[in-house]
């Protein structure tokens, strides 16, 4: 599919807009003038030849120098953008590194941030411990008032911040309802959608000001590149250009053309995983040494509404909450053989880990406790795996707690 076939606004020549697969599979096709190559060529190179001693110097679209940008980054970024249904996109070395330059890249001093809880551990650090020495003050909402957003928000509001579902309670919070309280004091409400991925969860069709993903997971999906991606549904994100070039999180152009290379399967793998984890949700529900199972929609009748509302599929994170805490978690991840103990998700392959001990260390009990995180959970990313092992490896560790 060439820009030409495609017009501006991503839509063919019949004016159908194409559906998310043919997008995954041509939204990064681009044309190769050397060879007419299929698979775009990476430009794998830290700098670009100018033109004769420098004649055509500051003409718009000439290239410089990688870290302000590369055509396999625009590549990678252009297709995530259009996957989610944003006007355009910037990729980063990491998740991490889009998120700083999101946060960093557009507030001052005397700004305040309004951030949802439970959010991805290190987002947690970025916004409690770095963003007060940059005289930036954040107001933290309670997962329990989520749905009362527009108390937190003032004047001095700029951003808000928002994981939905939640790592690792898989709680489902109202994206609508976060985008319109962000409205309504001229802020931008970020939504980081690795969990969810485009597939399940389109959060600018939402009213959400910006998407973010940490690119590691779901979307580059084979476990072998760092990545981070941010897209947004207007011409915003030329406004971070700038501070992104000073901060140095550029992507390396190898792993932007992984990264492109995992886009083209997107949707058949979040489908699977969607199908794996639900079947694990039903398989595992109410065994006997299987004391809850968190999942997107299961919390209560209300969340499962919100759910069928804001989502196409729930997604492949299952927690399981085994009866007698740590230990018995422990000897639940000692006997699994198909499913590998590791941190990071949305890999091909099915990975658990033990949030205690892992993403959620540095917080008091009494904190983890609060925020629903029991001892016994062990959080797992369901791979692509045939679901008929996946439930033949858990049902064969859970005899052994
Ligand atoms: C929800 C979420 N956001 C952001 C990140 C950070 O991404 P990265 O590790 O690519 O910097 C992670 C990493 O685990 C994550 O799970």
């Amino acid at each position: 599919m060439n820009r030409r076939a495609r017009g501006r606004r991503g839509t063919d020549a019949g004016g159908r807009s194409p559906g998310i697969d043919t997008l995954a599979v041509h939204a990064s096709d681009r044309p190769d003038r050397t060879a007419g190559a299929v698979v775009a060529p990476i430009f794998q190179t830290s700098t670009f030849r100018y033109p004769a001693a420098y004649s055509e110097a500051g003409k718009a679209g000439l290239h410089h120098y990688t870290r302000l940008a590369n055509p396999t980054l625009a590549q990678a970024a252009g297709a995530i953008a259009r996957l989610e249904g944003g006007q355009e996109g910037r990729v980063f070395a990491s998740g991490m590194g889009a998120l700083s330059a999101a946060i960093l890249g557009r507030l001052r001093a005397g700004d305040e941030v309004v951030a949802l809880e439970d959010l991805y551990g290190n987002t947690v650090t970025l916004l409690s411990r770095e963003l007060p020495r940059w005289g930036i003050h954040v107001r933290w909402v309670p997962g329990e008032e989520s749905a009362e957003v527009e108390r937190f928000v003032g004047e001095r509001t700029r951003l808000l911040v928002l994981e939905s579902p939640t790592n690792p309670t898989l709680r489902v919070h109202d994206i609508e309802r976060w985008a319109r309280a962000a409205r309504s004091v001229g802020a931008r409400l970020l939504v980081d959608n690795t969990f969810a991925t485009p597939v399940n969860q389109r959060p600018l069709t939402l009213g959400a000001g910006m998407v973010m993903h940490s690119a590691t997971k779901y979307l580059g999906g084979h476990s072998d590149i760092l990545a981070g991606a941010l897209v947004s549904p207007d011409g915003s994100l030329s406004e971070l250009d700038a501070f992104s070039a000073t901060l140095g999180a550029t992507l390396d152009p190898l792993a932007a053309f992984l990264l492109v290379r995992g886009l083209k399967t997107l949707p058949l793998r979040v489908r699977r995983q969607n199908e794996n984890a639900r079947a694990l949700v039903k398989e595992f529900s109410g065994h006997p040494k299987v004391r809850e199972i968190l999942y997107p929609g299961l919390h209560s009748r209300e969340e499962e509404l919100l759910a069928r509302r804001q989502m196409t599929g729930r997604g492949g994170m299952v927690s399981i909450v085994l009866r007698g805490g740590l230990p018995a978690a422990r000897r639940f991840l000692s006997g699994l053989k198909v499913v590998t103990v590791a941190s990071s998700l949305g890999g091909v392959e099915s990975l658990v880990s033990l949030p205690l001990l892992s993403s959620h260390r540095q917080m008091s009990r009494a904190e983890r406790l609060r925020r629903g995180i029991d001892d016994g959970l062990a959080r797992l990313s369901v791979g692509i795996e045939d679901a008929s092992d996946l439930i033949a490896d858990l049902r064969s560790a859970l005899r052994g707690v």
